[in-house]
């Protein structure tokens, strides 16, 4: 049984969903109608070529990211520590030396980069656990809600598989929150030296800021000044040459050297279904009763 992102995603957005509905006295169908319009709404936003009015401090704009977005960037992280061999080569010779890879997310939204490293270490089948420590950056303190609900489904999926000794995981994932604006370099001074990561990803964040903002620039120059020497820093952005271009002129402003630039397939992986969380978005509490009935 093969990690997927939507098996990962289908008890979280269950569970969160139930925890709605409870405390904020709605049906499942009211919280389903609530998610599935926030899911539109968003959706426009992200076309519209300009900042995306979004509110992550709403439960249903970030149940509705689950829904949509996750599996789709977990997906793309996941494809370029497969697919770009030097960083794959950096990845692996880490955590084969320390058995521990440590990655700051920079915009880390809701576990994605979670996902795609345990997707990504259970492919390799390295024979030993390797335990990933994850900084997280975000504006929006209230995704760490999602993250510990990601490391609680990907936790119970090893388990499933390899039984309750962790030795036998591919993963042992941990994970530190910190509420951090990343256009604000001044509030860094606040953090303490917390950059001593092997890898720092920025994964869809670009497309959030919008423009191409000097602030972000200050910010990651700061975070490459304090960075261990050696470190990688991946930026993840949608396609096309303004993306590309906003992402080299933040790297060459941080003094980053640029890799190659890589274009990822336009597909989910093989075996990853959306209909994996269609029962749990459209009959929540049918789900929750039949448990594993979609694992294949
Ligand atoms: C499109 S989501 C990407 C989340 C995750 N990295 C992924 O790929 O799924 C963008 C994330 O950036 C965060 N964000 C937006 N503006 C930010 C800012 N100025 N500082 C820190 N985080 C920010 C949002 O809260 C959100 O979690």
């Amino acid at each position: 049984m093969t990690v997927k992102f939507f098996d990962l995603l289908r008890p979280v957005l269950a569970s969160r969903m139930g925890y709605v509905s409870r405390h904020e006295k709605l049906t499942m169908e009211q919280v389903r109608e609530m998610i599935l319009s926030e899911a539109e709404r968003n959706s426009q936003e992200w076309r519209s070529n300009s900042i995306p009015n979004l509110n992550y401090s709403k439960t249903e704009c970030r149940l509705a990211y689950l829904y949509i977005v996750a599996a789709a960037n977990a997906n793309t992280f996941k494809w370029i520590l497969s697919n770009d061999e030097k960083l794959k080569q950096y990845v692996l010779d880490v955590a084969k030396t320390k058995r521990r890879l440590k990655v700051c997310a920079l915009g880390a939204g809701p576990g994605t980069e979670l996902m795609a490293f345990a997707k990504f270490l259970d492919e390799q089948t390295l024979g030993y656990p390797v335990r990933v420590d994850f900084q997280l950056l975000d504006l929006v303190r209230e995704w760490q809600d999602s993250w510990n609900a990601i490391r609680d489904a990907i936790d119970a999926h090893f388990e499933a598989q390899h039984g309750v000794d962790q030795g036998k995981w591919p993963i042992m994932p941990t994970g530190s929150f910190t509420q951090q604006d990343v256009t604000d370099t001044e509030g860094m001074s606040n953090l303490g030296d917390i950059w001593t990561q092997d890898l720092f990803v920025v994964n869809f964040l670009l497309s959030e800021l919008f423009k191409d903002d000097p602030d972000f620039h200050s910010f990651i120059t700061a975070v490459a000044e304090r960075a261990p020497s050696g470190s990688r820093f991946v930026f993840i952005e949608r396609w096309g040459p303004m993306w590309a271009t906003r992402m080299k002129n933040c790297i060459a402003k941080a003094g980053i050297k640029l890799g190659e630039f890589t274009e990822s397939k336009e597909s989910l992986d093989s075996g990853e279904r959306p209909e994996l969380l269609g029962r749990s978005i459209n009959s929540c509490q049918e789900h929750l009763a039949e448990g594993d009935e979609h694992r294949d």
